[in-house]
């Protein structure tokens, strides 16, 4: 079986550090590996519209920002489809016949909307698209025969409805759709990178986050104001890791050349943890370390960045082109659920002859 990867994004706003330790580093390892047949990454605008409604603009302008984001950490259109989902109008109607294979209280269950409903205050007047979104999902991720699906942990219910409702299809109308398995971040700094706060997440929302796009003095100057030890007063006190977001950073970023590069006093994370803990060692002189590994990991993007935006219709060009040839992949899907639906009237040549025989036969 051909090995195939589908992801993607909502586009309400740039993509930041969370994004890119969760999950887009991943992808572009992925993608140079050599070991996946297909990939494809979408830009999910219809999600996105699920909870925007009244905000298509956001949406829109957000478009080329993600897709900007996505080329400069070296997604490849060569490599990896990138495309829009809405231009692929196979996946709406993919959405619609696996609606009925989920139920009401099903969707209730799903952890992840139930958190969602809460933060968006949507209790009494959840809006239907928003409540489907994770059969939606499911379309996303099955018209693409994906076998892998790389993402957040926050995502894992999403490819778990997916693998039941394919189960559920393939049940019913016999095996047409592929399971696909999620492949979670394998570094558990990563599984979560909190905000510069340290709160549980970076999100635009809570104004936490360092984004991929932001200059040099803007990331220095979030990482001089990043939540550490709020006991951790004189430079002489045992400071805590735990809840620490500089060090949950640095498990997410540091290597050990790092501090051959910039902080040769130390061996390795663990050197430099102990001397925290033990007292002795500022916050400033650990976020100074953390600043450099950031910089150094974001300049590349920023210089790639710089170029990509000169010429923003090719940008544009670039998501055509791969949303033509999602529309196409898709479209194939579609007409194998059809056939396995039953609903393949006219392709049937079968059918039609057996009723003109049956309807000849009555006279
Ligand atoms: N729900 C994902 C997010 O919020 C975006 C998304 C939509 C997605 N469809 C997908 C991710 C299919 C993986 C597979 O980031």
């Amino acid at each position: 079986m051909e090995k195939i990867i589908l992801t993607g994004d909502r586009p309400t706003g740039k993509l930041h550090l969370g994004h890119y330790v969760g999950s887009l580093k991943r992808r572009v390892e992925l993608q140079n590996s050599g070991l996946y047949d297909k990939i494809f990454i979408m830009i999910a605008d219809a999600q996105a519209l699920t909870d925007n409604a009244d905000n298509p603009e956001k949406v829109r302008q957000n478009i080329i920002e993600v897709a900007l984001d996505y080329l400069s950490v070296g997604l490849d259109p060569t490599k990896s489809t990138i495309f829009i989902q809405s231009q692929v109008a196979e996946l709406c109607e993919l959405a619609f016949y696996y609606m009925n294979l989920v139920t009401v209280s099903r969707l209730q269950r799903n952890p992840t909307v139930k958190t969602e409903i809460k933060m968006r205050n949507f209790e009494a007047n959840i809006p239907v698209g928003f409540f489907c979104y994770p059969i939606s999902q499911a379309a996303d991720i099955t018209a693409f025969k994906a076998t892998t699906v790389p993402v957040g942990e926050d995502q894992a219910p999403m490819i778990e409805q997916t693998r039941e409702i394919v189960n559920r299809f393939n049940h019913i109308y016999g095996e047409t759709l592929v399971e696909p398995n999620i492949l979670l971040p394998d570094n558990a700094a990563c599984l979560r990178l909190p905000g510069t706060d340290g709160k549980a997440k970076m999100s635009k929302s809570l104004g936490n986050c360092i984004y991929l796009s932001d200059t040099e003095a803007d990331v220095q100057k979030k990482v001089k104001s990043m939540f550490t030890d709020p006991t951790h007063l004189k430079v002489s006190d045992p400071g805590k890791l735990e809840g620490n977001a500089v060090f949950t950073y640095l498990d997410a970023f540091s290597r050990d050349e790092h501090f051959a590069e910039f902080l040769p006093e130390y061996a390795n994370l663990q050197e430099l943890k102990d001397h925290y803990t033990r007292g002795g060692l500022g916050d400033m002189k650990v976020k100074m370390f953390l600043n450099s590994i950031l910089q150094e990991e974001l300049n590349p993007i920023r210089a790639r960045r710089k170029e990509l935006e000169k010429d923003i219709e090719e940008i544009y060009r670039i998501l055509k082109k791969g949303s033509d040839e999602a529309r196409q992949v898709a479209a194939q899907t579609l007409a194998d659920v059809r056939s396995a639906m039953k609903i393949n009237y006219f392709d049937d040549a079968e059918l039609i002859k057996e009723q003109a025989a049956k309807y000849k036969n009555a006279d």
